[in-house]
Protein backbone atom coordinates (compact mmCIF):
# COMPACT_ATOMS: atom_id res chain seq x y z
CA UNK A 1 0.00 0.00 0.00
CA UNK A 2 1.11 3.68 -1.06
CA UNK A 3 0.95 5.81 1.86
CA UNK A 4 2.55 9.41 0.76
CA UNK A 5 3.58 10.55 -2.62
CA UNK A 6 7.23 9.90 -2.53
CA UNK A 7 8.02 13.36 -0.29
CA UNK A 8 9.89 11.21 2.14
CA UNK A 9 13.38 9.49 1.01
CA UNK A 10 15.23 6.12 1.83
CA UNK A 11 18.89 5.52 2.23
CA UNK A 12 19.71 1.71 1.39
CA UNK A 13 23.47 0.89 1.97
CA UNK A 14 24.49 -2.60 0.86
CA UNK A 15 27.60 -3.93 -0.62
CA UNK A 16 25.56 -6.69 -2.78
CA UNK A 17 23.34 -5.61 -5.63
CA UNK A 18 20.99 -8.08 -5.25
CA UNK A 19 20.08 -7.14 -1.70
CA UNK A 20 20.09 -3.76 -2.68
CA UNK A 21 17.69 -4.00 -5.35
CA UNK A 22 15.09 -6.18 -3.44
CA UNK A 23 15.34 -3.47 -0.53
CA UNK A 24 15.49 -0.84 -2.84
CA UNK A 25 11.71 -2.24 -4.38
CA UNK A 26 10.48 -3.27 -1.04
CA UNK A 27 11.18 0.22 0.44
CA UNK A 28 9.63 2.14 -3.20
CA UNK A 29 6.90 -0.37 -2.81
CA UNK A 30 5.60 2.40 0.72
CA UNK A 31 6.19 5.32 -0.99
CA UNK A 32 9.72 6.54 -0.84
CA UNK A 33 11.86 7.69 -2.74
CA UNK A 34 14.79 5.47 -2.79
CA UNK A 35 18.63 5.84 -2.91
CA UNK A 36 21.21 3.63 -2.57
CA UNK A 37 24.59 3.48 -1.64
CA UNK A 38 27.16 0.43 -2.12
CA UNK A 39 29.78 1.50 0.38
CA UNK A 40 29.47 3.86 2.83
CA UNK A 41 31.54 6.48 1.68
CA UNK A 42 28.71 6.42 -1.42
CA UNK A 43 26.20 6.45 1.59
CA UNK A 44 28.04 9.49 3.68
CA UNK A 45 27.95 11.08 0.36
CA UNK A 46 24.47 10.72 0.05
CA UNK A 47 23.56 11.65 3.07
CA UNK A 48 25.52 15.09 3.24
CA UNK A 49 24.26 15.91 0.40
CA UNK A 50 19.87 15.38 0.55
CA UNK A 51 17.43 14.88 3.04
CA UNK A 52 17.04 11.23 4.11
CA UNK A 53 14.33 9.85 6.35
CA UNK A 54 14.81 5.90 6.44
CA UNK A 55 18.29 4.41 6.38
CA UNK A 56 18.62 1.07 6.20
CA UNK A 57 22.27 -0.42 6.10
CA UNK A 58 23.61 -4.38 6.06
CA UNK A 59 25.35 -4.75 9.25
CA UNK A 60 28.84 -5.78 9.67
CA UNK A 61 30.84 -7.72 7.10
CA UNK A 62 34.23 -7.90 5.95
CA UNK A 63 34.31 -4.66 3.45
CA UNK A 64 31.40 -2.82 5.00
CA UNK A 65 30.57 -1.42 8.84
CA UNK A 66 26.63 -0.42 8.31
CA UNK A 67 26.42 -0.15 12.15
CA UNK A 68 29.31 2.62 11.99
CA UNK A 69 27.40 4.62 9.33
CA UNK A 70 24.37 4.38 10.84
CA UNK A 71 26.01 5.97 14.16
CA UNK A 72 27.50 8.02 11.83
CA UNK A 73 24.36 9.46 10.03
CA UNK A 74 22.96 11.06 13.15
CA UNK A 75 24.61 13.98 12.54
CA UNK A 76 23.41 14.30 9.25
CA UNK A 77 19.78 12.85 9.47
CA UNK A 78 19.05 13.13 12.84
CA UNK A 79 15.37 12.43 12.93
CA UNK A 80 16.00 9.10 10.06
CA UNK A 81 15.05 5.89 11.45
CA UNK A 82 17.31 3.66 11.44
CA UNK A 83 17.79 0.14 10.35
CA UNK A 84 20.52 -2.15 10.83
CA UNK A 85 20.19 -5.42 9.01
CA UNK A 86 22.23 -8.22 10.97
CA UNK A 87 22.64 -12.05 9.70
CA UNK A 88 21.88 -13.73 13.16
CA UNK A 89 18.82 -13.48 15.23
CA UNK A 90 20.84 -13.29 18.34
CA UNK A 91 22.21 -10.13 17.06
CA UNK A 92 18.81 -8.35 16.34
CA UNK A 93 17.09 -5.93 18.78
CA UNK A 94 13.42 -5.14 17.47
CA UNK A 95 12.15 -2.47 18.88
CA UNK A 96 8.75 -0.86 18.31
CA UNK A 97 8.92 2.35 16.40
CA UNK A 98 8.98 4.76 19.51
CA UNK A 99 9.84 8.33 17.94
CA UNK A 100 11.57 10.17 18.27
CA UNK A 101 14.09 7.38 17.45
CA UNK A 102 17.24 9.42 17.61
CA UNK A 103 20.47 7.70 17.51
CA UNK A 104 18.58 4.63 18.13
CA UNK A 105 19.80 1.65 16.10
CA UNK A 106 16.76 -0.97 15.17
CA UNK A 107 18.08 -4.14 14.38
CA UNK A 108 16.36 -6.91 12.14
CA UNK A 109 17.31 -10.40 10.85
CA UNK A 110 18.49 -9.60 7.41
CA UNK A 111 16.43 -12.93 5.86
CA UNK A 112 14.06 -12.54 2.95
CA UNK A 113 11.75 -14.40 5.14
CA UNK A 114 11.72 -11.32 7.62
CA UNK A 115 11.03 -8.95 5.20
CA UNK A 116 7.71 -8.03 6.68
CA UNK A 117 9.06 -7.24 9.24
CA UNK A 118 11.08 -3.88 7.64
CA UNK A 119 7.98 -3.35 5.66
CA UNK A 120 5.76 -3.19 8.73
CA UNK A 121 8.93 -0.77 10.51
CA UNK A 122 9.04 1.43 7.68
CA UNK A 123 5.36 1.66 7.12
CA UNK A 124 4.66 3.17 11.08
CA UNK A 125 8.10 5.29 10.24
CA UNK A 126 6.59 6.50 7.18
CA UNK A 127 3.03 7.42 8.61
CA UNK A 128 4.68 9.17 11.84
CA UNK A 129 6.82 10.98 9.44
CA UNK A 130 3.27 11.93 7.61
CA UNK A 131 1.98 13.19 10.62
CA UNK A 132 5.09 15.36 11.83
CA UNK A 133 5.16 16.67 8.09
CA UNK A 134 1.22 17.42 7.90
CA UNK A 135 1.60 19.79 11.32
CA UNK A 136 4.57 21.19 10.62
CA UNK A 137 2.43 22.02 7.26
CA UNK A 138 -0.41 22.99 9.32
CA UNK A 139 1.37 25.65 11.65
CA UNK A 140 3.40 27.42 8.63
CA UNK A 141 0.02 27.53 6.46
CA UNK A 142 -1.86 28.96 10.15
CA UNK A 143 0.72 31.32 10.72
CA UNK A 144 0.80 32.61 6.74
CA UNK A 145 -2.72 32.57 7.25
CA UNK A 146 -2.26 35.21 10.54
CA UNK A 147 -0.06 36.95 8.74
CA UNK A 148 -2.57 37.41 5.29
CA UNK A 149 -5.22 37.54 8.01
CA UNK A 150 -3.34 40.54 9.85
CA UNK A 151 -3.02 42.65 6.50
CA UNK A 152 -6.41 42.01 5.25
CA UNK A 153 -7.20 43.48 9.27
CA UNK A 154 -5.04 46.44 8.31
CA UNK A 155 -6.44 46.62 4.77
CA UNK A 156 -9.78 46.74 6.31
CA UNK A 157 -8.94 49.08 9.05
CA UNK A 158 -7.76 51.87 6.35
CA UNK A 159 -10.80 50.91 3.87
CA UNK A 160 -13.62 51.60 7.01
CA UNK A 161 -11.65 54.79 7.91
CA UNK A 162 -11.56 56.26 4.37
CA UNK A 163 -15.67 55.06 4.15
CA UNK A 164 -16.28 56.20 7.77
CA UNK A 165 -15.04 60.12 6.18
CA UNK A 166 -17.00 59.55 2.68
CA UNK A 167 -20.05 58.95 4.92
CA UNK A 168 -19.40 61.56 6.95
CA UNK A 169 -18.72 63.81 4.68
CA UNK A 170 -22.03 62.86 2.39
CA UNK A 171 -23.81 63.46 6.33
CA UNK A 172 -22.34 66.58 6.46
CA UNK A 173 -23.41 67.54 2.92
CA UNK A 174 -26.87 66.16 3.53
CA UNK A 175 -26.89 68.04 6.54
CA UNK A 176 -26.09 71.34 5.03
CA UNK A 177 -28.97 70.37 2.11
CA UNK A 178 -31.24 69.61 4.78
CA UNK A 179 -30.71 72.73 6.65
CA UNK A 180 -30.59 75.16 3.20
CA UNK A 181 -34.11 73.27 2.34
CA UNK A 182 -35.72 74.25 5.91
CA UNK A 183 -34.34 77.66 5.76
CA UNK A 184 -35.93 78.15 2.50
CA UNK A 185 -38.82 76.58 3.61
CA UNK A 186 -39.35 79.42 6.16
CA UNK A 187 -37.69 82.13 3.64
CA UNK A 188 -40.98 81.59 1.49
CA UNK A 189 -43.15 81.77 4.98
CA UNK A 190 -41.55 85.30 5.13
CA UNK A 191 -41.92 86.04 1.48
CA UNK A 192 -45.41 85.49 1.54
CA UNK A 193 -45.47 88.83 3.95
CA UNK A 194 -42.78 91.40 2.77
CA UNK A 195 -43.47 93.38 6.38
CA UNK A 196 -41.84 90.26 7.99
CA UNK A 197 -39.26 89.59 5.63
CA UNK A 198 -35.80 88.95 7.47
CA UNK A 199 -37.65 88.10 10.43
CA UNK A 200 -36.66 84.63 11.08
CA UNK A 201 -32.63 85.60 10.47
CA UNK A 202 -33.17 88.45 12.87
CA UNK A 203 -34.64 86.55 15.72
CA UNK A 204 -31.82 84.11 15.27
CA UNK A 205 -29.09 86.30 15.71
CA UNK A 206 -31.17 87.81 18.76
CA UNK A 207 -31.59 84.22 20.19
CA UNK A 208 -28.06 83.75 19.38
CA UNK A 209 -26.74 86.83 21.40
CA UNK A 210 -28.91 86.63 24.05
CA UNK A 211 -28.07 82.73 24.86
CA UNK A 212 -24.56 83.47 24.64
CA UNK A 213 -24.83 86.26 27.14
CA UNK A 214 -26.96 84.38 29.50
CA UNK A 215 -24.35 81.80 29.49
CA UNK A 216 -26.21 79.42 27.05
CA UNK A 217 -24.07 75.93 27.02
CA UNK A 218 -21.85 76.55 24.05
CA UNK A 219 -23.00 73.23 22.76
CA UNK A 220 -26.73 73.63 22.41
CA UNK A 221 -25.76 77.04 20.67
CA UNK A 222 -26.02 75.49 16.90
CA UNK A 223 -29.76 73.90 17.96
CA UNK A 224 -30.50 76.83 19.73
CA UNK A 225 -29.83 79.03 16.31
CA UNK A 226 -31.83 76.70 14.11
CA UNK A 227 -34.92 76.26 16.27
CA UNK A 228 -35.00 80.33 16.00
CA UNK A 229 -34.84 80.42 12.50
CA UNK A 230 -37.56 77.86 12.28
CA UNK A 231 -39.51 78.83 15.28
CA UNK A 232 -42.66 80.15 12.84
CA UNK A 233 -42.27 76.89 10.68
CA UNK A 234 -46.17 76.25 11.78
CA UNK A 235 -47.23 79.40 9.83
CA UNK A 236 -47.15 76.84 6.52
CA UNK A 237 -50.02 75.32 8.07
CA UNK A 238 -52.37 78.37 8.42
CA UNK A 239 -54.55 79.87 5.74
CA UNK A 240 -52.97 82.96 4.00
CA UNK A 241 -56.44 84.37 4.47
CA UNK A 242 -55.19 84.85 8.19
CA UNK A 243 -51.76 84.99 7.99
CA UNK A 244 -51.46 87.98 5.36
CA UNK A 245 -55.12 89.54 6.57
CA UNK A 246 -53.95 93.44 6.57
CA UNK A 247 -55.95 94.43 9.35
CA UNK A 248 -56.79 93.11 12.84
CA UNK A 249 -57.63 89.23 13.24
CA UNK A 250 -61.13 88.38 14.97
CA UNK A 251 -61.54 85.72 17.27
CA UNK A 252 -61.81 82.59 14.88
CA UNK A 253 -58.98 84.06 13.33
CA UNK A 254 -56.44 84.64 16.01
CA UNK A 255 -57.72 80.98 17.42
CA UNK A 256 -56.57 79.64 13.91
CA UNK A 257 -53.44 81.66 14.16
CA UNK A 258 -52.41 80.36 17.66
CA UNK A 259 -52.31 76.87 16.13
CA UNK A 260 -49.00 77.37 14.39
CA UNK A 261 -46.90 76.23 17.40
CA UNK A 262 -48.48 72.82 17.28
CA UNK A 263 -48.52 72.80 13.53
CA UNK A 264 -44.94 73.03 13.80
CA UNK A 265 -44.36 70.90 16.09
CA UNK A 266 -46.15 68.10 13.80
CA UNK A 267 -43.81 69.62 11.07
CA UNK A 268 -41.24 68.96 12.85
CA UNK A 269 -42.17 65.82 14.87
CA UNK A 270 -41.98 64.12 11.16
CA UNK A 271 -38.25 65.19 10.64
CA UNK A 272 -35.79 63.75 12.62
CA UNK A 273 -33.12 66.08 12.01
CA UNK A 274 -35.97 68.81 13.45
CA UNK A 275 -36.54 67.05 16.61
CA UNK A 276 -34.14 69.27 18.66
CA UNK A 277 -35.89 72.27 18.04
CA UNK A 278 -39.32 70.80 18.62
CA UNK A 279 -39.14 72.99 22.00
CA UNK A 280 -38.42 76.50 20.47
CA UNK A 281 -41.04 75.55 17.50
CA UNK A 282 -44.08 74.25 20.09
CA UNK A 283 -43.60 76.93 23.20
CA UNK A 284 -42.26 80.49 21.76
CA UNK A 285 -45.51 81.72 22.65
CA UNK A 286 -45.79 80.55 26.34
CA UNK A 287 -46.40 83.28 28.87
CA UNK A 288 -43.95 83.44 31.83
CA UNK A 289 -47.34 83.68 33.97
CA UNK A 290 -48.50 80.87 32.10
CA UNK A 291 -51.55 82.65 30.24
CA UNK A 292 -49.90 81.48 27.03
CA UNK A 293 -49.97 78.67 24.55
CA UNK A 294 -50.32 75.59 23.30
CA UNK A 295 -49.32 74.51 26.57
CA UNK A 296 -49.54 77.24 29.46
CA UNK A 297 -46.47 76.25 30.80
CA UNK A 298 -45.31 78.73 33.65
CA UNK A 299 -41.93 79.84 34.13
CA UNK A 300 -39.03 77.65 34.28
CA UNK A 301 -41.52 75.33 33.04
CA UNK A 302 -41.45 76.58 29.43
CA UNK A 303 -38.06 75.43 28.07
CA UNK A 304 -35.31 77.83 27.80
CA UNK A 305 -34.82 77.90 24.37
CA UNK A 306 -38.35 78.65 23.87
CA UNK A 307 -38.16 81.72 26.58
CA UNK A 308 -35.08 82.90 25.08
CA UNK A 309 -36.74 83.02 21.18
CA UNK A 310 -39.64 84.71 22.99
CA UNK A 311 -37.92 87.64 23.75
CA UNK A 312 -36.17 87.77 20.28
CA UNK A 313 -40.04 87.17 18.52
CA UNK A 314 -41.32 90.19 20.58
CA UNK A 315 -37.76 92.49 20.29
CA UNK A 316 -38.12 92.14 16.40
CA UNK A 317 -41.71 92.44 16.27
CA UNK A 318 -41.55 95.64 17.76
CA UNK A 319 -38.32 97.09 16.34
CA UNK A 320 -39.10 96.67 12.83
CA UNK A 321 -42.49 98.19 10.59
CA UNK A 322 -45.45 96.21 10.75
CA UNK A 323 -48.49 97.16 8.46
CA UNK A 324 -50.89 98.30 11.33
CA UNK A 325 -48.04 99.81 13.49
CA UNK A 326 -44.50 101.56 12.85
CA UNK A 327 -40.91 100.61 14.44
CA UNK A 328 -40.43 101.49 17.84
CA UNK A 329 -37.24 102.80 19.11
CA UNK A 330 -34.66 100.88 21.03
CA UNK A 331 -35.46 102.37 24.04
CA UNK A 332 -39.01 102.16 24.01
CA UNK A 333 -38.96 98.66 22.86
CA UNK A 334 -36.69 98.32 25.98
CA UNK A 335 -39.11 99.98 28.42
CA UNK A 336 -41.62 97.70 26.88
CA UNK A 337 -39.83 94.72 27.66
CA UNK A 338 -38.58 95.73 31.05
CA UNK A 339 -42.87 96.51 31.81
CA UNK A 340 -43.19 92.55 30.67
CA UNK A 341 -40.83 91.14 32.55
CA UNK A 342 -42.25 88.35 34.68
CA UNK A 343 -45.20 88.63 33.13
CA UNK A 344 -45.04 87.40 29.58
CA UNK A 345 -41.31 87.09 29.48
CA UNK A 346 -38.16 85.42 31.90
CA UNK A 347 -37.10 88.16 34.34
CA UNK A 348 -33.60 87.51 34.33
CA UNK A 349 -33.38 87.11 30.39
CA UNK A 350 -35.12 90.42 29.87
CA UNK A 351 -32.86 91.94 32.40
CA UNK A 352 -29.75 90.82 30.24
CA UNK A 353 -31.21 91.67 27.05
CA UNK A 354 -32.19 95.39 28.17
CA UNK A 355 -29.34 96.02 30.33
CA UNK A 356 -26.75 94.90 27.88
CA UNK A 357 -28.75 96.88 25.03
CA UNK A 358 -28.86 93.66 22.88
CA UNK A 359 -31.83 94.89 20.71
CA UNK A 360 -29.09 97.21 19.18
CA UNK A 361 -27.67 94.93 16.95
CA UNK A 362 -29.64 95.42 14.00
CA UNK A 363 -29.14 99.54 14.55
CA UNK A 364 -26.53 101.15 12.18
CA UNK A 365 -25.96 103.96 15.15
CA UNK A 366 -24.89 100.98 17.48
CA UNK A 367 -21.07 99.82 17.23
CA UNK A 368 -20.87 98.08 20.96
CA UNK A 369 -22.56 94.60 19.46
CA UNK A 370 -21.51 92.40 16.79
CA UNK A 371 -23.44 89.05 15.33
CA UNK A 372 -21.38 86.45 13.57
CA UNK A 373 -24.04 83.92 13.55
CA UNK A 374 -23.94 81.84 10.02
CA UNK A 375 -27.76 82.40 9.84
CA UNK A 376 -27.94 86.24 9.43
CA UNK A 377 -25.16 86.34 7.03
CA UNK A 378 -26.84 83.69 4.96
FE1 LIG B 1 -44.79 82.43 16.39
Amino acid sequence: MRLVARRFCALVAHPHVEALGELAELLGGLGLTVETARSTVEAMNKLRSQAVHVLVANHVSASFDGVALLEASVLHAPEALRIALVSSPDEAVELDYRPPHGGTIIRLVAKASERSRLVALVGEGVKFLTLVEDQRDLVRKLSLDQTKLQRRETLLDVVVRERTKELEESYEKLKAANRQALFGLAEAIEAKDPYTKGHCGRVAAYSLVLAREAGYPAEGLETLEFGAFLHDIGKIGIRDAVLLKPGPLDDNEWAHMREHPSKGHDIASKISMLHPIMPAVRNHHERWDGGGYPDKMKDTEIPLVARIVAIADAYDAMSTDRPYKKALSLEECEAILRKTAGKMYDPDLIEVFVSRHLGALYRDDYEGLEYDGAVASS
